[in-house]
């Protein structure tokens, strides 16, 4: 039950891009903190107005009820989860967040940013559709299955457009996104950030806003790189395609081989031993094909995952700079003291949360090394076998030369020919583009080493 009765007066929120929020619940979903531009956008006098308010206080009615039993499914499991939210603010007004939420020590964390891809359309279109399908729901009894309804819709709408899961979806749109943003953020947030740098020393907050700063800027560089392969994925996947099919056509090439070689009766016998070799490529490019294809599908998913938490550690990195800068300008315009205890208190949930991220960055990023190295093995592998598929092509052409009606033998290798030039080409574009990602995540990893020794314990 919503706790607020506000009516939506359907005006929007406008906020800027730069701008980053976030607030702290405990178990339960209830308000333990968040910052002053929380306050702004969900147009509340005070934060302290909404500390001990269940998180519902801004529940948006147009919101499905499922998106919200998805995102405390994800939470009591133990991830975080990426959603787009609308919010109702106090006065009416509604805005849309993309909400990064994960567990903490003390509860859950939620760390926002505005949407500005068109993935919200998409998204504000699936919305509508599953709330008319709860919507359905006469009595409270259908609630439940209709919400169940609701879900299976939203996830079966996720599959027509191209991914598996709602997690390779929320991958996709965080590191998107946070891409998106990264590019309209204009260098004023920048020098807004740094010019709190030089007010840090007298609240002794110096080393936390120089540290979440460098950070900020190093996750940039981290998250450019990741958005290309991400933008690659297209790519790569049209390439992991365009394999199978390779190995299709070689199997379809070998049997045609074979056919051809009865149709030239004893003359054909002579043929036996490059129908027998093409039939063993055939089945040698299907074994290396259906590897290289799985190992593909797996780098794919590592990569999506890996975008997906440098995303979400960059977020809550400069979540960390623009909390402790607005703490600071607080400080200069009031010229009083700021509640020390608290402000530690908040910035310390942002910082383990952080931390979290850069774990599961870690792991993401072995994930994406493991198939990486496998498919350098499969691409000398698939090289090889292009060779061999060479080789009998002109081993085959010496022979049918001496055969009389050999058309449709001559017509088979003048295909495998034709194979061997295209695949040798998508080959070497392959590689080039296994070889950018293998020179990238020595970054990643980088990174992450760098995160486990570059600690500053922040004092409560
Ligand atoms: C950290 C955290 C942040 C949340 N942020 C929001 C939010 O911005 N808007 C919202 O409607 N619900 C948010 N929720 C979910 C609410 O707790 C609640 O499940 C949701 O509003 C649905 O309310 P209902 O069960 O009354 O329909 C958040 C939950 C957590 C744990």
């Amino acid at each position: 039950m919503s706790s607020q009765q506000t009516s939506p007066t359907g005006c929007e929120r406008r906020f800027d891009i730069e701008e980053l929020f976030f607030s702290t619940t405990d178990k339960y979903g209830v308000i333990v903190s968040g910052n002053d531009v929380f306050r702004r956008i969900a147009a509340y006098d005070s934060v302290d107005e909404l500390i001990g308010k269940p998180h519902n206080i801004i529940r948006h009615p147009d919101m499905p009820r499922a998106v919200f039993y998805a995102l405390w499914q994800y939470l009591q499991s133990g991830k975080s989860i990426a959603a787009y939210v609308k919010n109702l603010a106090k006065d009416g007004c509604y805005y849309w967040v993309l909400a990064f939420v994960m567990p903490s020590p003390c509860g859950y964390i939620s760390v926002r940013l505005k949407p500005s891809t068109e993935i919200l359309k998409t998204v504000e279109k699936l919305y509508k559709q599953m709330l008319a399908i709860e919507q359905e729901a006469r009595i409270p009894a259908e609630r439940a299955p209709k919400m169940a309804d609701s879900f299976d819709f939203l996830e079966k709408q996720i599959k027509t457009l191209g991914f598996a899961s709602y997690d390779e979806f929320m991958h996709m749109a965080m590191t998107s996104e946070a891409s998106a943003r990264f590019k309209a953020v204009s260098s004023k947030q920048l020098s807004c950030l740094e010019t709190s740098l030089l007010h840090s020393q007298d609240l002794g907050l110096r080393d936390d806003l120089s540290r979440f700063l460098r950070l900020n800027t190093e996750l940039d560089q981290l998250l450019a790189k990741a958005e290309t392969f991400i933008a690659n994925i297209g790519q790569l996947s049209e390439k992991s395609r365009y394999l199978e099919r390779l190995a299709q056509d070689v199997h379809l090439l070998s049997l045609n081989a074979i056919i051809s070689s009865h149709r030239l009766a004893d003359a054909g016998r002579s043929l036996a031993v490059i129908t027998h070799s093409l039939a063993q490529i055939s089945s040698r490019s299907n074994e290396v094909i259906s590897e290289l294809t799985r190992n593909l599908h797996a780098l794919i998913s590592g990569l999506r995952e890996t975008g997906y938490h440098i995303s979400a550690a960059k977020l809550q990195a400069e979540m960390s700079a623009i909390f402790l800068s607005e703490s600071i300008e607080a400080h200069i315009k009031n010229s009083s003291e700021p509640d020390m205890v608290k402000m530690r208190s908040d910035l310390l949930q942002l910082e383990v949360s952080f931390e979290a991220s850069c774990r599961d960055l870690g792991q993401s990023v072995k994930r994406v090394s493991l198939p990486l190295r496998q498919l350098s093995r499969h691409i000398s592998d698939l090289e090889s076998v292009l060779k061999t598929l060479s080789n009998a092509h002109v081993l085959g052409k010496i022979e049918v030369a001496h055969i009389k009606d050999s058309v449709h033998f001559q017509t088979v290798f003048a295909e495998v020919n034709s194979h061997v030039t295209i695949a040798k080409r998508e080959v070497t574009e392959f590689q080039d583009a296994i070889r950018a990602v293998s020179q990238a995540v020595p970054l990643f990893e980088r990174f992450n080493a760098s995160q486990s020794t570059d600690h500053i314990p922040i004092a409560a």
